[in-house]
């Protein structure tokens, strides 16, 4: 069953539509609409397209023994919150639970999409930003807004997507447990290489591709071996993390764990090198300039491509220029099965964005370019690729 909640916003009008999509894409839909909701459109719309009764309040007896919260909570494949408000963005974030909604979301365990629509000023309000960028950590999802005329009279950021969208999304999201039985060794964020005790070299990867990736595949049935880098990021929640600092416990790590996967898929950045020295002591500022003397790291994925043994290598490369050209030398040359290309200088892609923008590129000589997109939507994309190669076999 999924569970659209209905916030209150214009957009709601779109949402009768997305109802109807559903309904005869063979969804079972239980509507949940908000107090603000029904001042914009009636229980009796949602009613009547869903074929269900709308369930509305937390205290009513009747509702209560007929839906039931927890019941709600417990019998949802997924839910979508189609308009979302800040106000309900907010709520979520912060852990309130004072109506139907909010309190049966609360309770729930399966996954939730939310499809925010509001004015162009109230989306890019740094509160609504912060609160998006946590709930997307914890594992939520979102439909970012489209762009266009605003009911407000603004133009901009804040559309509710259309319907059709949504409904892509929510197939999408319930797809089957298409990874069953895969066991898959990610690695995600940066490395530190330390210079002396309070310093280190390292580079701008916040470990939020890896990250999805994991959350990804293991939705989708895979069990997920996680290798990271420093991160601020909430582990995903069913990964079996490994948190490492240097390249060399990277490489440690992933060739300790490597036999017992079926595929590697490398996100993470890297350090290409290390300095030669580590000093014991803090570096003491002098007067003239100072050298540092570098030398390379192994490279983790082609060290274990030579020892594929039928595992599936998934490399990642970030480049700044020549994208398809670079990808496809490092394709070969660390003989992987597929590379995902981004171009980290292009807005919206690469290093510490919940956006990434990137052509996926494999053995059969495939060149997908993909517009820009949320971390776990292409995700998502990366794993279906996968699997397309691995039926190929
Ligand atoms: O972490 P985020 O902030 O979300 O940013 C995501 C990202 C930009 C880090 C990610 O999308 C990405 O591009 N990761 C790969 C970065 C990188 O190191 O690219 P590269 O072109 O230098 O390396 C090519 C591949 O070889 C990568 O899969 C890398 O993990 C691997 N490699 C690189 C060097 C090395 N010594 N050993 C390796 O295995």
């Amino acid at each position: 069953m999924l569970v659209l909640g209905v916030t209150g916003g214009i957009a709601c009008y779109k949402a009768v539509e997305l109802v109807r999509l559903l309904v005869k894409d063979g969804f079972v839909v239980q509507v949940i609409m908000t107090r603000g909701a029904m001042e914009f459109v009636t229980p009796l719309t949602f009613q009547t397209l869903s074929g269900m009764p709308v369930a509305t309040e937390t205290f009513n007896l009747t509702q209560e023994s007929e839906i039931g919260h927890i019941n709600l909570a417990d019998s949802a494949d997924l839910f979508v919150i189609a308009p979302a408000t800040a106000n309900v963005i907010g709520k979520i974030a912060a852990g309130i639970a004072d109506d139907l909604l909010t309190t049966v979301l609360m309770a729930t365990k399966a996954p939730v999409l939310i499809a925010p629509a509001m004015n162009i000023h109230m989306y890019e309000n740094p509160i609504l930003q912060e609160n998006v960028r946590k709930l997307r950590r914890l594992g939520y999802h979102f439909i970012e807004p489209a762009e266009g005329y605003l009911a407000c009279g603004y133009e901009g950021k804040g559309r509710l997507p259309e319907p059709e969208k949504i409904l892509e999304e929510t197939r999408r999201l319930l797809k089957k447990k298409d990874l069953v039985g895969e066991k898959l060794l990610i690695t995600a964020g940066p490395n530190r290489e330390p210079l002396d005790p309070v310093r280190y070299l390292s580079n701008r990867s916040s470990g939020k591709m890896g990250y999805a990736l994991a959350r990804a595949a293991i939705r989708r049935g895979a069990e997920v071996a996680l290798i990271s880098g420093p991160t601020e990021l909430e582990p995903p929640a069913g990964a079996r993390l490994t948190s490492v600092t240097t390249a060399a416990e990277m490489r440690h790590a992933v060739l300790e764990q490597f036999s017992g996967c079926t595929a590697v898929i490398m996100a993470a950045a890297v350090s290409d090198y290390r300095p030669v020295d580590f000093a014991r002591k803090k570096i003491k500022r002098g007067k003239g300039p100072i050298e540092l003397r570098l030398e390379p790291n192994p490279d983790i994925l082609k060290e274990i491509s030579a020892r594929k043994n039928g595992k599936m290598l998934v490399g990642f490369a970030a480049e700044t220029g020549e994208l398809v050209a670079n990808a496809t030398k490092k394709l070969k040359d660390k003989n992987l099965d597929m590379i995902v290309a981004n171009n980290v200088s292009e807005a919206g892609a690469g290093f510490d964005l919940d956006t990434n923008v990137a052509t996926i590129l494999d053995r059969g000589g495939t060149v997908r370019s993909l517009p820009l997109m949320s971390k776990d939507e292409l995700a998502e994309q990366i794993l279906d690729h996968l699997l397309v190669l691995k039926s190929q076999r």
